[in-house]
């Protein structure tokens, strides 16, 4: 069997996949952008240096490659043409592409138009694909680390909007099963967990796993857009983002779907599962204070 080649094979996705994969015997490639990266990626993987902005770098990747998994952890079109183009000139057959829930909105959030795009510019390519629309992931609440450590807790733009989360590990299990079998050519499975929950609902889940509270603050979109503003985001993207949290705000992430289980046969995680199993990424055991 040829190599299946991973990209983002060190990231929260990436890494449960080739964990997933690596346990079944596949034969596996990853594309890792150094040595180091890739130290925690099991021995048997292989290992190709490459990054994806430098398509020079990966037609190594590609040679001999069947099926690939494709997470293009940009904001732009241009990592995915670049493996698109050497694909195609490798013969690889099936691209199983990490896509985003918000391309299946009507009209797709100008914020998450890039995927839809690049959902687009795969399936004109010619190759087989399946486009994975995932949630909000689970892993989003290591972003908010930095501010909890802090003591800014947790802003939100959304407030009661509720918005449909899934664990990265529940996404490779997906992705595995389309990468590996057969019948899944042509699908788009938008993958979320079981139940919809507001931020300051996620908030109390993790602090309550954690033995400790966090300061939930709910601020408007027009603050979040000061946020931006002052991080150096420039006018075209607040607007998007303005966009995007007002839309949130309205309730239209509040989207359920049992495609896990349907492809997986396994019911999705929960975000409170989620929490306990990465207690420790937050620096906390139960004796633990940030
Ligand atoms: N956040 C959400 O709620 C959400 C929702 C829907 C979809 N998504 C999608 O999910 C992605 C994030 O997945 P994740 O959390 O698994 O990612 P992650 O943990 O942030 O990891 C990113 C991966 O991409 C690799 N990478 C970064 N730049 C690269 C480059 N130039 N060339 C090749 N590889 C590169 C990184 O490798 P290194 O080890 O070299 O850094 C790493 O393996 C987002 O980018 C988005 O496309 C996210």
């Amino acid at each position: 069997m040829s190599p299946l080649l991973i990209t983002g094979a060190t990231g929260h996705i990436g890494s449960h996949l080739i964990k997933q994969l690596a346990a079944k015997g596949y034969p596996l490639r990853a594309l890792v952008r150094s040595r180091e990266k890739a130290a925690g990626l099991p021995q048997e993987v292989e290992r190709v240096t490459g990054d994806l902005a430098r398509p020079a770098t990966l037609s190594a990747a590609v040679d001999g490659v069947e099926r690939l998994f494709l997470l293009d952890p940009s904001t732009g079109l241009d990592f995915t043409k670049n493996m698109v183009e050497v694909s195609l000139q490798a013969g690889v057959r099936l691209i199983v592409d990490l896509s985003s829930i918000g391309a299946g909105l009507d009209p797709v959030p100008i914020l998450l138009r890039v995927f839809s795009d690049r959902e687009a510019l795969i399936k004109d390519a010619g190759m087989a694909w399946t486009i994975l629309r995932p949630g909000q992931l689970m892993s989003n609440a290591l972003w908010w680390l930095p501010s909890i450590q802090a003591g800014g807790g947790v802003r939100d733009p959304v407030g009661p909007g509720r918005v449909a989360s899934i664990d990265p590990a529940d996404i490779a299990a997906v992705a595995a099963i389309a990468l590996t079998q057969e019948g899944h050519a042509g699908a788009t499975y938008t993958l979320t967990d079981d139940e919809l929950l507001t931020t300051k609902q996620q908030v109390e889940i993790l602090a309550r796993v954690l033995g400790r509270s966090i300061d939930y603050v709910e601020i408007t979109p027009e603050e979040a857009v000061q946020d931006a503003l002052a991080r150096g985001m420039d006018q075209g993207g607040v607007a998007a983002l303005r966009e995007y949290n007002e839309r949130l705000r309205a309730d239209e992430g509040a989207i359920l779907t049992d495609d896990v289980e349907r492809v997986t046969e396994h019911k999705p995680a929960s975000f409170e599962s989620w929490c306990r199993r990465n207690a420790a990424a937050f620096g906390l055991g139960a004796d633990r204070l940030i």
